[in-house]
This record gives C-alpha cells, sequence and structure tokens, in this order.
C-alpha cells in the first residue's frame, strides 16, 4: 500500500529535501495544528485531546484545515510523541495546567518492560494510520504529509519523569549514565516500537517522517554520542530509502557536529543559533527552520525584519525549509501566521 505520488514528489518541500531548486521556498510550521486556532480551540471544547487524536476522521479534519488556512506546503498528522508510551504499559493522560502525566507499574529500571509485537502496534495505533489514510485523501496532492513519533531519549524523558519535568532530566540522565543495561534494554524497546510504528505511518501514507529528539540539546557531545546516536541512528537505517526523515532537536546548536553524522535527510535547526553557522555545521545538509517562535508574538515589523535576516541568508541556496526554532506557541495571533507564510512564498 506504500504510496508514491509523482505530485507530492514534485511539490517545493520533496525538492527541498533532495537539496533542488524550488520556485519558492517551502514552509510549515511545528504544531500548526493547535490551540493558536480559534477553529482548534472550539473543537477542543467539544472533545478531550486524546479522544481528537484516536478519532481519525477529527484527525484529518484539523490536520488538512490547518494546512489550509496557513496555506502551509506541508501538513504534519495530528498526533502526538506519547501515544506511543500506551502499547508499553504506561497510562496517558493530559491536564490542561501541566501537559502530559504518565504513570505505570514498571519498576524505576523498567526490568518488567516488554517490547510489543509489531501486530500489536498495528493493531493498537490503527486510529493513527486511519487518520493517516483519510488526511492523504483530503490532502491537496501536491502537499506532503508528515508523518512523526518521539525519539527513544525524549520519549523516554517522559517515562522515567512521569511527564513534564522541571529537573532538567536529571533522573533520565541518572539511568543512562548508571544503569546502562536498564537504559539500553528501555532504548531497544522504544527502537523496535518506533520502527513499528512509522513503518505503519509509511505503509498508510506518510511521504515524510520527522523524529522529535525536543529534548536532547540538555546532553553532552559525548553523551549524544554516546546514549542516543546508536538508537537514533537504528531507527534511521530500518526507514526505506525513498522516504526522507527529519530529526528536529531543541536547543542543539552544541550537539550539531555530532548530529549531522545520523543516518537522515535533514536536520531541525532551533533559534538559538543563526541559520547560517548551523547550516555550515551540518555541511550544508538540506535543514528546516529556525524562526523563534516567540517573534510571532510581536509586531509585524520585527517579524518581518526577522524573517528576511533568514530568507537572506538561505536565499538561492536549495536545501532549506522554512520552520520555527519549535512549536507555535498557544497565543500566537493566526494572522501573524498568515502573513508569514505569505511573506516566505513571496520573496524572491
Ligand atoms: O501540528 C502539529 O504539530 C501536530 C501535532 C503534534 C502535537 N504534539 C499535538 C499536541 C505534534 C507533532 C506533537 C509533538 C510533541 N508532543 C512533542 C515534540 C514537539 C515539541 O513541541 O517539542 C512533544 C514534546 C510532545 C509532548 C506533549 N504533548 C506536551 C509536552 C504537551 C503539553 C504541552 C503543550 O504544548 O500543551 C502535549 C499536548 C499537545 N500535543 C497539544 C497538541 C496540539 C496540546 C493539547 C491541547 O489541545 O490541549
Amino acid at each position: 500500500m506504500s504510496r508514491i505520488s509523482t505530485t507530492v514528489e514534485n511539490s517545493s518541500m520533496m525538492k527541498a529535501l533532495r537539496k533542488e531548486q524550488t520556485a519558492s521556498k517551502p514552509v510549515w510550521l511545528m504544531r500548526q495544528a493547535g490551540r493558536y486556532m480559534k477553529e482548534y480551540r472550539d473543537l477542543r471544547k467539544k472533545v478531550d485531546f486524546l479522544t481528537l487524536c484516536k478519532s481519525p476522521e477529527l484527525v484529518s479534519h484539523v490536520t488538512c484545515e490547518a494546512q489550509e488556512k496557513i496555506d502551509a506546503d506541508a501538513a504534519i498528522i495530528f498526533a502526538d510523541i506519547l501515544l506511543i508510551t500506551e502499547s508499553l504499559g504506561f497510562n496517558l493522560a493530559y491536564s490542561a495546567g501541566e501537559g502530559p502525566v504518565l504513570t505505570s507499574e514498571h519498576d524505576s529500571l523498567f526490568s518488567t518492560l516488554k517490547r510489543p509485537s509489531r501486530e500489536q502496534i498495528f493493531d493498537q495505533y490503527h486510529y493513527v494510520a486511519m487518520g493517516i489514510e483519510k488526511t492523504r485523501s483530503s490532502l491537496p496532492e501536491n502537499i506532503p504529509l508528515i508523518g512523526f513519533a518521539g525519539a527513544p531519549f525524549t520519549v523516554s524523558a517522559y517515562m522515567i519523569e512521569g511527564g513534564k519535568t522541571k529537573t532538567n532530566f536529571q533522573k533520565t540522565i541518572d539511568l543512562a549514565s548508571k544503569q546502562p543495561t536498564a537504559w539500553n534494554h528501555l532504548m531497544d524497546v522504544l527502537v523496535a516500537s518506533t520502527i513499528d510504528y512509522l513503518h505503519m505511518q509509511i505503509e498508510h501514507g506518510a511521504d515524510v517522517l520527522q523524529l522529535f529528539d525536543s529534548w536532547v540539546g540538555v546532553l553532552t557531545p559525548t553523551q549524544f554520542d554516546q546514549w542516543i546516536k546508536p538508537h537514533v541512528s537504528a531507527i534511521l537505517n530500518a526507514i526505506p530509502s525513498h522516504v526522507p526523515v527529519i530529526y528536529f532537536g531543541a536547543k542543539t546548536a552544541h550537539l550539531l557536529e555530532n548530529i549531522k553524522h545520523l543516518p537522515c535527510q535533514a536536520f531541525g535547526i532551533s533559534d538559538e543559533i543563526d541559520i547560517q553557522s548551523a547550516w555550515a555545521k551540518v555541511d550544508h545538509a538540506p535543514i528546516q527552520g529556525n524562526l523563534n517562535p516567540e517573534i510571532l508574538l510581536t509586531d509585524w515589523k520585527t517579524i518581518e525584519k526577522e524573517t528576511i535576516k533568514i530568507l537572506d541568508a538561505t536565499k538561492n541556496k536549495p536545501g532549506h525549509i522554512f520552520n520555527l526554532g519549535h512549536g507555535i506557541l498557544p497565543q500566537t495571533p493566526v494572522e501573524h501566521v498568515i502573513d508569514l507564510i505569505q511573506l516566505i512564498h513571496g520573496y524572491c
């Protein structure tokens, strides 16, 4: 059922991922379907977040509605990186003020954690597969659909810390550094289930994948090479070569020279580094980023100035996908997002 459409392949996003010239620069925004949009907030008054994630009809609706409203050049399937933890025996809840809360019966070394079978992943996440199918068939043909998963470190940080953490991931770092056997077991289970989960997304119509390693920036380059790289590489090596993968982590300027060795197509760049230096650090491989999401809370003059800085720095060089350095903030005015994308499309 894998699906290769020539129109998707010729889209500006896919071209940029192959470092080909495009008529206009591709742009999409992390969390483009979300609380900054009134339509989303209205829907969320009627349905809770997990129910929404598990309703293919609604998933397709919010994914397509956001892409169309802001005129993005790609759509990212509406889901969450923590859904995978349900197949690992976690009880997952999202509370309005606190964000995700994870609980389980596992001991602190996760010795009872078992790898779910491929069939279990395909069964349990059938709703994601159906959401992808519905979205793919509703999206304009030339708009790539991005599937995604969390990378093992970032997902494990929520499993270990139990949800949002204000501790700089100390428990996670302690497990990785002091309990290597337990850490490797946890990583192996996450790697295997993430591969199955991403294969399922490809089979059902995802054109591109993004691997979110949002919190990897808290690690040093040595820790990255030791604890992260082998596991992320195992996932990336299992993805068929016709499906491009973008690896994203926030605050990773100090890790880019390590990250660039990962076997993926493109690298997400967050906003603590200027795009030109970041691009040099990854040897001018395809990149995605990196407007600071807080800029979208300011006035149009500032937004325009900061956006043009990035556009000028990447002008006439193929292989840049415009995005934010991290997800859109919920308080962002939607008009700023629409105008931003218009500015990027109109820039020559
Ligand atoms: O448009 C999109 O980007 C698609 C969907 C998407 C969501 N989460 C929806 C969501 C994606 C790609 C994610 C990824 C995700 N989820 C990440 C990696 C990206 C990043 O921001 O670093 C992380 C760390 C999570 C975990 C997560 N989910 C947190 C920490 C929270 C609470 C904090 C917050 O932003 O509210 C969520 C909830 C969540 N995931 C919401 C959305 C739209 C808000 C839920 C709501 O409607 O109340």
